[in-house]
């Protein structure tokens, strides 16, 4: 038997939770406070940044969007985020991949305090995730961890292969699963031989962006299978990354694409965000 694993169950369940530490936190006087920088009109951006309020609204937290045009130049950018890292009620900064090209991406995420980067794309937080010291780590690999987490998925001991090597997925998923004593390999693009390295894995994951490139036959028996891919296939349907109706019979648990990971990520967003406002509590957060 297959156990789906359920992210949207799984997110409804953690926010119920964090709904109630919210509501105790206000109650002390600290509103978690999410600020999203959305730059230009991309409309995939904006429905993601509209899921993100929709969600914080429906905990407690207080988030609100600065919307910039695609003009903007760098300089008001970071003048903007300078601004947010001096905000006593701002807990968490989020900027909005991807960026116009007049825009260094590497200059706008290195601007965020490392204290407020609730995304964990600041190099002080990369450092202290592959130091394996607490710190904020990218939504979508901290959502996974929560999701194996919530199946009682055991990770020490097992091989898990990671299918991308992004700094938004495939790394930080990769650091998180090393301090949780798997044995990781990385694959990406130029990995030789694909399929011998994912047959191979206990707990596989992949973030390609490649409509359904797991099949059936890249995957053992009674692997535990987390599709990340938000891919539409040629008839323009949502699809992952893996085939899910030949992978699924081998998996002994797997993500649906939706209902996988993307709940997951959002949930991660706000957990994160509720922690680093849970430092204004005992007055030691800026
Ligand atoms: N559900 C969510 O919340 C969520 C969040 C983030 C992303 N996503 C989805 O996840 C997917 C990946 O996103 P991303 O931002 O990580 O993508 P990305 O930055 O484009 O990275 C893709 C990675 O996959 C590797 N790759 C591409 N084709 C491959 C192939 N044929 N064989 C092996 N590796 C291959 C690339 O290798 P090279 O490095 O060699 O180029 C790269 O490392 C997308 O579908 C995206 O929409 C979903």
């Amino acid at each position: 038997m297959t156990t789906i694993l359920d992210g949207k169950k799984t997110a409804d369940a953690l926010m119920t939770a964090l709904t109630e530490t919210v509501a105790e936190m206000k109650a002390r006087g600290v509103t978690p406070g999410l600020a999203v920088i959305l730059v230009g009109e991309d409309p995939a951006s904006a429905i993601y940044v509209r899921n993100k309020h929709r969600r914080a609204d429906k905990i407690g937290i207080r988030s609100f969007t600065i919307a910039m045009p695609a003009t903007v130049s760098e300089a008001d950018l970071l003048a903007k985020i300078a601004e947010l890292n001096d905000d006593p009620d701002v807990d968490g900064i989020l900027v909005q991949l991807p960026l116009p090209a007049q825009i260094s991406e590497a200059a706008v995420l290195n601007a965020i305090a490392p204290e407020k980067d609730v995304d964990g794309f600041h190099p002080v937080n990369v450092g202290r995730l592959w130091t394996n010291e607490p710190g904020v780590v990218a939504s979508t690999p901290f959502g996974i961890m929560q999701l194996l987490k919530a199946y009682q998925i055991p990770v020490a001991g097992k091989h898990a292969v990671i299918v991308g090597r992004s700094n938004i997925v495939g790394r930080p998923l990769a650091a998180l699963l090393l301090n949780a004593s798997a044995t990781v390999t990385m694959t990406h693009s130029q990995t030789a031989d694909l399929a011998a390295h994912t047959r191979q894995a206990d707990l596989l994951f992949v973030a390609t962006g490649r409509p359904e490139m797991i099949t059936g036959d890249m995957v053992q028996d009674g692997a535990v299978v987390v599709d990340v891919g938000m891919d539409r296939d040629a008839a323009g349907k949502l699809v992952g990354d893996v085939n899910f109706a030949e992978v699924a019979p081998h998996a002994s648990a797997i993500t649906p694409v939706p209902g996988g990971v993307g709940p997951m990520t959002i949930a991660a967003l706000m957990m994160q965000t509720v922690e680093l406002a849970k430092r204004r509590l005992n007055g030691s957060a800026k």
